[in-house]
């Protein structure tokens, strides 16, 4: 079922510092910030050889990722994504096991506007974890 590894997201308190540390530090490249109103974050995408950084910063404080960085107030792995051919048949497999699709468990556009869906991290070996159809 699993294609590739998209990206691994980190949720970060301040974006541009972020990408400084991304940026500067690390001597990687950085994309322009974006607003994802429907994920409730900003993001910027690292571009590595073989995958994606995604930094996500809270919109407000009603975004998911601000009870995240309550929690680990520096930042954090929030969750990582891997690529299916077929987002449907791979939620109805995984519901079929057993495993919580989060959400209303219909896939939405992603920040890369592919549909994407969220699986419980209690049933993913704590890791919450981001199907996106390729
Ligand atoms: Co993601």
């Amino acid at each position: 079922m699993l294609g590739r590894l998209n990206h691994v997201a980190i949720a970060v308190p301040d974006l541009k510092a972020g990408v400084a540390v991304y940026e500067n530090t690390l001597g990687a490249k950085v994309s322009k910030p974006q607003a994802e109103p429907d994920h409730g974050v900003n993001v910027v995408f690292v571009e590595l050889a073989n995958t994606k950084i995604e930094l996500l910063e809270p919109i407000d404080e009603n975004s998911p990722i601000a009870k995240f960085l309550q929690k680990n107030p520096s930042g954090g792995m929030h969750h990582i994504c891997y690529e299916v051919e077929d987002i449907i048949a791979a939620r109805d497999k995984l519901k079929a096991e057993g495993a919580r699709v989060l959400g209303d468990g219909e896939p939405k556009i992603g920040a890369h506007g592919k549909p994407v869906l969220f699986l419980h991290p209690k049933d993913f070996c704590g890791t919450l974890v981001e199907l996106e159809q390729v």
